[in-house]
C-alpha cells in the first residue's frame, strides 16, 4: 500500500516557516507582509478560496485586504484598483481570483499587476524566469509550488535519472509544473487530451502528475509500480451513498486503485490543495522581504 502524503502537515510546515519569517521581519525591519486579495462577482467556489487565502494570511500575521467587487465591475475600475494598490507601499503580494467575468479581459489585468507583487506567478515576467531557469527570483505558481515540496519529500531534491509525466498543459499547473520538474533534472514530457495511448505514457512515470480536472480520469492500470502520483484536481461528484443530494471532492485519480500499486500518492482533499494557500504565504513572505531589502 502506497504512502498518503500528508499535505495538511506539510502546509502547516510552510505557513509555520511563514509566521516566524513574518515575526522576524517585523522586529528586524518593521515591515509586515501585506496581501491584497481581491474577487469580482460571487461565484461560490471562489468566494470560498479567497476567504480562506485572507484567514490564512491573518494566521500569518500579514496585513491582509480584501477587495470584493460586483461581478458588473468594468475593467477599467479593476485595473485602477491594481494601480493603486502596485503603488500601495504596505502591500507586497496581489491576487485576483480567477476566473473573471467575460467582459473582464483576464490577460490585460495580469499584465497590469506589478511583477514584483505578483505571488501568483502569473504575469510573463515570472512565466520567462521560471521557463528560463530563473527559479530563484520567480515567483512561481502557487500550486506547482506546492506539488513540487510534496515530490521533494518523497523523492529528494534532485529527480536525475526519474520519468515525470504531467497530464494537463494549463498556464496555472500543468506548465508551470512541467517546468519546475526539468529545473529539478527530471525527464518531462506533458500530456494533454489529444495524447495517444495516454495510460501506456503514465505508465512509464516515475512522478505522474493529474492536473486535468476529470474526476477519478487516472485508473491504477495507469500508474508505474512505486511511482509518485501527485493529484491536483478537486472535483466534486454526487454520493448517493452518503444520502440524497450528498456529495464529496475527489481527484483526477482513482486513489485508492492508485494507492494499491504506487509509491505514495496524495489524497483528495488533504494533500496538494493545502499546500497551494501555504505557498501564497511563503511567496508574499519572499516578497516583503526582497522590498524589505
Ligand atoms: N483560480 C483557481 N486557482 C487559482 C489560483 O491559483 N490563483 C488565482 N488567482 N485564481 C485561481
Amino acid at each position: 500500500m502506497a504512502e498518503k502524503i500528508d499535505g495538511r502537515k506539510v502546509a502547516e510546515d510552510v505557513v509555520a516557516a511563514a509566521k516566524t519569517g513574518a515575526d522576524r521581519l517585523k522586529a528586524e525591519k518593521g515591515v509586515v507582509p501585506g496581501i491584497a486579495v481581491v474577487i469580482v462577482g460571487t461565484d461560490p467556489a471562489s468566494q470560498v478560496y479567497v476567504a480562506s487565502k485572507s484567514k490564512k494570511a491573518k494566521e500569518c500575521g500579514f496585513h491582509s485586504v480584501q477587495h470584493e467587487l460586483a461581478a458588473d465591475t468594468s475593467e477599467a475600475a479593476l485595473l485602477s484598483l491594481i494601480g493603486d494598490l502596485n503603488a500601495d507601499p504596505a502591500i507586497h503580494g496581489i491576487l485576483v481570483q480567477l476566473p473573471l467575468p467575460d467582459h473582464i479581459d483576464s490577460g490585460r489585468v495580469i499584465q497590469s499587476i506589478d511583477p514584483d507583487k505578483d505571488v501568483d506567478g502569473f504575469h510573463f515576467i515570472n512565466v520567462g524566469k521560471l521557463g528560463t531557469g530563473e527559479t530563484d527570483t520567480a515567483f512561481v505558481p502557487c500550486t506547482p509550488a506546492g506539488s513540487m515540496i510534496l515530490i521533494e519529500r518523497v523523492r529528494g531534491r534532485d529527480l536525475s535519472g526519474l520519468t515525470a509525466v504531467v497530464v494537463g498543459r494549463s498556464n496555472i499547473v500543468g506548465k508551470p509544473m512541467a517546468n519546475l520538474l526539468l529545473a529539478a533534472n527530471a525527464t518531462v514530457t506533458i500530456a494533454h487530451s489529444r495524447t495517444p495511448d495516454l495510460p501506456g505514457l503514465c505508465r512509464t512515470a516515475d512522478i505522474l502528475v493529474a492536473a486535468v480536472g476529470r474526476p477519478q480520469m487516472v485508473k491504477g492500470d495507469w500508474v508505474k509500480p512505486g511511482a509518485t502520483v501527485i493529484d491536483v484536481g478537486i472535483n466534486r461528484i454526487a454520493a448517493p451513498e452518503r444520502g440524497e443530494g450528498k456529495t464529496r471532492l475527489v481527484g483526477d485519480v482513482d486513489y485508492d486503485a492508485a494507492a494499491a500499486v504506487a509509491g505514495a500518492v496524495t489524497p483528495v482533499p488533504g494533500g496538494v490543495g493545502p499546500m497551494t494557500i501555504a505557498m501564497l504565504m511563503a511567496n508574499t513572505l519572499v516578497s516583503a522581504c526582497r522590498r524589505a531589502g
